[in-house]
């Protein structure tokens, strides 16, 4: 038996487990909850709280398990301010851009790459984020993909093979021959790393890949073992959600352009759909119809796409206030999306809830309630308890 330690003084705990409390995010006022050796113990009304060996009193503040960001491109070096800017004066976003992000990153040392990575996870971590998957993405050589793997899983289990982000300029014109490396000797370098595979399926840019070379990559992904997500619909109503539905990916990324049947394969499979309105923001496009998801029976959870083109944001907090502002989602619908969806985005149980058994990942705010988060928007409210 290790050390126990209360956590107490919780003004309104969100567990999202409906068994122990009201609502979906299984609300319980004046909480206690008890961690032994990381995990939670017990759980329940603050006046019926057991005796343990250390006490943590948060004063009333609201707690909650830590975010779950599902979807991060956090290994890379350099920086696209200038491309950012120009967006915001009118050039739309096609993911053209990578390549200067590609070229920085290669050139870029392990110890380089390692503090940058390092020095953003502490800023999500230091906005609640708990968990975090790391895609790679940048590198497109065999090595350059293994080694940012290799980095990420020095900051996570979550790893995303993302070979197939866009062709890299070598391979210019010879997309056929870059889909067979990144199904062959990529993917053998890089599974090792890896627990995800992923593709920027978009036929409206010219740089990621139609459904034909998405299917061959993502079938090969998990032909080596992988789970697969999908990079889907971001600029157009592509194939990429109804791909990622049929091959049984755990998430469908972005879904920005959807048709009927993109929703209705959302709402009747098993893919997670994980919106992305830091995206939205970032590139001044239209926000996807968070709300027909839902009302249709879609799982949806939020993530911050953190990368330093599309979306260089590590806030939890700051997509919870778009989602409920942009996305028309309930303060409650928001928060359990960037928790519990995050969690089923990336097929985990351990996370995302606060139960017996859970893994003890929490989030406290300097606020009484979850709706501080969305009620008070670029406040730094959040952060991770250390237990
Ligand atoms: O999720 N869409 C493709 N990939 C990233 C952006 C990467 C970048 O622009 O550097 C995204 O938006
Ligand atoms: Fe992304």
């Amino acid at each position: 038996m290790g050390l126990t330690t209360v956590v107490t003084g919780i003004g309104e705990l969100v567990t999202n487990e409906p068994a122990l409390g009201p609502t979906p995010l299984g609300l319980v006022p004046d909480a206690a909850l008890v961690v032994e050796d990381g995990r939670v113990v017990w759980v329940g009304p603050a006046r019926e709280t057991p005796q343990a060996d250390r006490r943590i009193d948060v004063g009333g503040r609201a707690v909650l398990p830590g975010f779950v960001d599902s979807h991060a491109h956090l290994v890379f070096a350099g920086d696209r301010a200038a491309e950012f800017e120009a967006r915001m004066a009118g050039t739309p976003y096609d993911g053209g851009g990578i390549a200067s992000t590609v070229r920085a990153t290669r050139a870029a040392s392990d110890d380089e790459l390692r503090a940058s990575l390092a020095r953003l996870v502490a800023e999500m971590r230091a906005q609640g984020t708990t968990t975090v998957e790391v895609k790679s993405g940048y590198g497109l050589t065999v090595d350059d993909e293994a080694r940012t793997l290799r980095l990420a899983r020095e900051v996570t289990p979550e790893t995303t093979f993302l070979g197939a982000h866009v062709v890299p300029a070598e391979y210019a014109g010879r997309v056929d021959a870059y889909v067979e490396l990144v199904a062959g000797p990529m993917l053998a370098a890089c599974a090792p790393s890896a627990r995800w595979i992923d593709v920027f399926c978009e036929p409206a840019s010219p740089h990621a890949f139609d459904g034909d070379a998405a299917r061959a990559v993502l079938t090969a992904g998990r032909a080596a073992g992988l789970g697969l997500r999908v990079h889907a619909n971001q600029l157009s109503a592509g194939p990429g959600v109804r791909l990622a539905v049929e091959l049984g990916a755990a998430s469908a990324d972005h879904c920005t352009h959807l048709t009927d049947a993109d929703v209705d394969a959302l709402a009747g499979g098993g893919t997670v759909a994980t919106l992305l309105p830091g995206v939205e923001f970032s590139t001044r496009s239209p926000y996807p119809d968070a709300r027909r998801l839902l009302d249709a029976g879609a799982t949806v959870a939020l993530a911050t796409d953190c990368n330093p083109g599309s979306c260089f944001t590590s806030s939890m907090p700051f997509c919870i206030a778009l989602a409920v502002r942009e996305m028309g989602l309930a303060p409650a619908e928001a928060v359990w999306a960037a928790t519990a969806g995050g969690a089923a985005a990336l097929r985990r149980t351990d996370v995302g809830r606060l139960a017996v058994g859970t893994r003890a990942d929490l989030a406290v705010l300097d606020a009484p309630t979850y709706r501080h988060l969305a009620y008070r928007p670029g406040v730094p409210l959040a952060r991770a308890l250390e237990v």
